[in-house]
């Protein structure tokens, strides 16, 4: 690992070498009842949102073992699971068998190279750009506004530094020494960083919203692109 190569694949090809080491990292659990209902709290939070409609190619980047994906799945016409970590799309592909219209991709850890130009009404990424250098996210916002068609919908969250709940987890990270910290240590982005990476990247309509540890970014491609 150098300053170029944050090594994401290593470290999350190790993380889910297992099924049971693969749902604590992504989860902290792997009880389908609990995975379900926080499913179907993203699901919910994607349709306030960007909105969900059948007729929508969903893709997810950082898709994990599908955790969102079998929920959404049946509400789509297509959904991609996209995922540095060929290990994780293994539990993934396990766990989704038997849902027709889903297709797993693995990728770099840097972005979305096998996915062709305005190909998708759709992207969201939950959960990961806690685990990603600042460059990264944005590379991945950069990627989403390439592969979505004009009018395209984004979203993504992380956890917010300026809430109680983000301070807390950033003095969590703070604490490892730095001799000893993990590479998926948590990291924190605040408001005004999604917002700039959203409208940097070309997106319009760019909202944000703040709830617990969360900051929540979302924004349309424009139909004039
Ligand atoms: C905490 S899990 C969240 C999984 C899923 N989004 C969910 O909410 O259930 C983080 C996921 O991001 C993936 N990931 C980590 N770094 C990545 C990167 N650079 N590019 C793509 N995926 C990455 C990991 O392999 C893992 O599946």
């Amino acid at each position: 690992m150098n300053s170029q190569n944050a090594g994401y694949k290593e470290t999350w090809n190790a993380l889910a070498a297992t099924a049971e080491s693969a749902y604590a990292h992504v989860a902290g659990y792997s009880d389908e009842q609990r995975l379900k209902a926080s499913a179907e709290t993203t699901v919910a939070g994607l349709r306030q949102t960007i909105g969900v409609h059948p007729t929508d190619t969903f893709l997810e980047i950082g898709c994990g073992v599908g955790r969102v994906g079998r929920e959404l799945a049946p509400l789509v016409a297509h959904w991609i699971g996209c995922d540095v970590s060929e290990n994780m799309l293994q539990h993934a592909q396990h766990r989704l068998q038997g849902v027709a219209n889903v297709s797993l991709t693995p990728i770099s850890g840097y972005d979305l190279r096998p996915i062709p130009d305005r190909s998708v009404d759709a992207v969201y990424c939950t959960v990961v750009f806690m685990h990603l250098q600042e460059w990264d996210r944005y590379a991945y916002v950069c990627e989403a506004f390439r592969i979505l068609k004009p009018g395209g919908r984004f979203f993504c969250d992380n956890a917010n530094l300026a809430s109680d709940e983000g301070w807390n987890l950033f003095l969590a990270s703070a604490a490892f020494p730095p001799s000893n910290r993990p590479q998926h240590l948590s990291r924190c982005s605040t408001v005004p960083e999604i917002d700039c990476f959203l409208r940097r990247a070309g997106f319009q309509e760019v909202q944000t919203k703040t709830t617990g540890v969360w900051v929540f970014g979302w924004g349309v491609k424009p139909t004039q692109t």
